[in-house]
């Protein structure tokens, strides 16, 4: 055969950011971060006093009592007066403690996450939100972790997987068991077609007793967020539901570390591709959200010290 000559390794070069992102963000990402009290603390209490996500980010029985009117969130003419049956699936009281926690790990689904090594900084956070019934155990372990605290479930994730819950219920609720006792979230009226599809998934747990809690998003929650949000220059549609979850954590967590978001197909300090999700290739429609424009504004509270954003190998 031929023989290559070996010279030295080539320096690695380093791809450009991805052309949506703002301008010098390169440099707003430091991988030396430091958390900044006072920005912290200022931004968590403007989400609190206009947001309002501590006590009613979830619909309880205490903030929602039966004939309450319910506007949807992504359809502000659709609306619901509470019955005693629906009143009956939602959950007793805030599930939230009043004191803060200490860390929390919120973690979205992008490919950034294969051969991340996260997973066990990820699990060592007091509290861990996931997203959209991500697979986690064999072969993820090493790289998401394996605790749970809150999973949030689409509804198209329902109405795709697990043919709208029309057939055997049973696959659905034992598909829950990697997530534990924890959270499910279900954005129970955002649109008039996902009130059916979460009801039947808060009663197949139900009827086939998983320790896994069903609850519903407050639309009113999620319209004010989306305010908060357009009036710093997210235009375009609803949040997604992991910039949701990053801000209920911090609400809810002295210090939040985000994993798993980058909605680009190339990877920030390596040359190979980034798959849209860890666990499959699935691409997003991101047609009601913009991700990269949120990814912009997660760039900037990484730099401000608000949020620590992980990026890289977290090893
Ligand atoms: O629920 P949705 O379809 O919005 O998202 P997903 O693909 O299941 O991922 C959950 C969350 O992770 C998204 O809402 C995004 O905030 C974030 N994500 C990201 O930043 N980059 C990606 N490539 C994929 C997801």
């Amino acid at each position: 055969g031929h023989l290559v000559p070996s010279g030295p390794p080539s320096p690695k070069k380093i791809p450009p950011w991805p052309s949506e992102l703002c301008k010098g963000c390169r440099e707003c990402y430091s991988k030396t971060w430091k958390k900044q009290e006072d920005n912290y603390r200022n931004f968590s209490s403007q989400l609190r006093s206009q947001c309002q996500g501590f006590d009613r980010a979830i619909i309880t029985q205490a903030n929602t009592p039966v004939g309450s009117n319910i506007v949807y969130s992504a359809e502000s003419k659709r609306t619901l007066m509470v019955t005693p049956g629906i009143f009956s699936t939602f959950i007793k009281e805030n599930p939230f403690p009043q004191k803060k926690w200490d860390t929390c790990a919120v973690v979205g689904n992008s490919g950034i996450l294969t051969n991340s090594s996260c997973g066990e900084m990820i699990d060592s956070a007091q509290f861990v939100i996931r997203c959209n019934l991500p697979s986690l155990g064999k072969g993820y372990e090493k790289h998401v972790g394996t605790k749970t605290d809150i999973v949030t479930a689409n509804p198209t994730i329902l109405v795709r997987k697990y043919g709208s819950l029309n057939g055997p219920r049973r696959p659905f609720v034992e598909s829950l068991h990697i997530y534990g006792k924890s959270l499910l979230l279900l954005p129970a009226f955002a649109f008039g077609f996902c009130t059916p599809l979460c009801l039947k998934a808060a009663y197949s747990i139900s009827d086939i007793e998983s320790p896994i809690r069903p609850t519903y998003f407050n639309p009113d929650y999620l319209r004010r967020l989306s305010n908060f949000w357009r009036s710093r220059g997210l235009h375009r549609g609803l949040p997604s539901t992991g910039l949701v979850m990053v801000n209920i954590a911090l609400e809810h967590c002295a210090n939040v570390h985000v994993y798993g978001f980058w909605p680009f197909s190339i990877h920030p300090f390596e040359l190979n591709a980034v798959k849209n999700h860890y666990f499959d290739d699935k691409t997003g429609k991101w047609g009601m959200h913009s991700m990269p424009a949120e990814f912009n504004q997660l760039l900037q509270l990484h730099s401000q010290g608000v949020l620590r954003l992980h990026l890289g190998n977290c090893r």
